[in-house]
């Protein structure tokens, strides 16, 4: 069985797989359950020094699916705040999840200022903090809403800051809401973070249109959801090779193979949350044995040997993309049913009727879109040849 232990800020992680900061890990008791189901580390639910952020509105979850007729996704859409404790409470938590845990734990925190950060820093590593994740990014209050003219000249002060303050290793959970993802990430290496976590959920917004309101509690909320995938792991294969530091990947995290395109991207470990509130904790063992057997039947002994295999000089830049157009669609007419689905998409006129079922044209672009709406999969890209009879 392969080895699925993971090294992620100088800790020892028996699976990448770390609960997200969020509800899912607010108390001691929710981390045993994570860890009970094979956990690598928790990264706990954030401490905000601003108070008013520690109260959670009821409801304050929302299931939205979008259906775009058959295509299905679903926004998981949240204003969940921070954790309730004050830090006191919140330094007791931390104290108890290391007597009673025996995984990482890191604990999360968002400050509104200098003091604020430096006494949060302090005050947890002594409560014995495994690292920390300095929360800069958070879509219900952070220093990216502060209006302030450099955002990410802020997060990387404060990295500097929070680096000066304590020894224990650092992440800086980053926000998706940057110009320049990679140029912030080197400025926080420079500042001394031993991470960067990419990237927190974005914030958004919904509307009742029946009331012409926000859904919910009325105001902008954090959504994400499976489709939020693709933004960090393009940011994790450019990232990956070029920076000194461990990247985490994290967002729309839905299944193992999930977990493994952010390996593969460069990422040392994975935080998802979404798939636990939605299917419990023990989604956390399916997610690992997945990933194991995986690699199992890649041949691979440890996670360091496929990190990063599809990351920087394996993306095809512009230049190297080849753009010739050698393929056209086919219709197999003993699995066509019919339905027309592909004469209605195809932009080129190249679907048209024959013997009661539909055939492609010689004018075919080769674009692959009748393939991918085709409901009985009657339709294949096959080399161009000339030949459309
Ligand atoms: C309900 C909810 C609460 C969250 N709370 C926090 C938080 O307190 N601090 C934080 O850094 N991230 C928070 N997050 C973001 C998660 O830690 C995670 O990075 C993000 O949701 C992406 O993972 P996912 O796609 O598995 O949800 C929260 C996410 C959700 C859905």
């Amino acid at each position: 069985m392969a080895d699925i232990s993971t090294t992620y800020l100088g800790l020892k992680l028996e699976s990448p797989l770390i609960a997200a900061s969020s509800g899912v890990t607010g108390t001691v008791e929710r981390m045993k359950r994570a860890q009970e189901q094979g956990i690598g580390a928790v990264v706990v639910k954030s401490m905000f020094e601003n108070s008013i952020s520690r109260e959670s509105p009821t409801p304050r979850f929302k299931i939205i699916n979008r259906n775009l007729k058959s295509q299905r996704s679903f926004v998981f859409y949240s204003y969940e705040q921070a954790s309730e404790f004050d830090i006191d409470r919140y330094v007791e938590e931390i104290y108890r999840a290391k007597k009673e845990l025996s995984i990482p734990v890191i604990p999360s925190i968002n400050c509104i200022t200098d003091d604020g950060w430096k006494e949060y820093a302090k005050k947890l590593e002594e409560a014995g903090a495994d690292a920390l994740e300095l929360n800069v990014s958070c879509p219900h209050g952070s220093i990216i809403f502060t209006g302030k003219d450099n955002v990410a000249d802020e997060m990387i002060r404060i990295t500097r800051m929070v680096r000066q303050t304590v020894q224990i290793p650092i992440a800086v959970k980053m926000s998706a809401q940057l110009t320049a993802p990679l140029i912030v990430a080197k400025g926080l290496q420079d500042a001394g973070t031993d991470g960067v976590v990419m990237f927190n959920r974005l914030v958004g917004l919904d509307i009742d249109i029946d009331e012409e309101k926000p859904i919910l509690h009325g105001g902008y909320a954090g959504h994400g959801g499976p489709w939020a995938i693709h933004y960090p792991l393009r940011w994790i294969s450019e990232a990956s090779p070029v920076l000194n530091i461990d990247i985490c990947g994290t967002s729309g995290v839905a299944n193992y193979a999930d977990v493994v395109k952010y390996i593969l991207a460069g990422a040392k470990a994975v935080e998802f949350c979404t798939a636990i509130f939605l299917e419990g904790y023990m989604i956390i063992k399916e997610f690992n044995k997945g990933l194991g057997e995986w690699m199992d039947k890649k041949g691979y002994k440890s996670i360091e040997d496929f990190r990063g295999k599809v990351s920087g000089k394996a993306i095809l830049g512009t230049n190297e993309i080849d753009r010739r157009h050698g393929k056209v669609a086919l219709i197999d007419e003993q699995k066509c049913i019919a339905c027309g689905k592909c004469e209605k998409v195809c932009l080129y006129d190249s679907v048209v009727p024959s013997g009661g079922k539909f055939k492609i044209k010689d004018t075919c672009d080769g674009c692959g879109m009748c393939v991918q709406v085709c409901p009985v999969k009657a339709i294949d890209m096959v080399k161009y040849s000339n030949d459309f009879t």
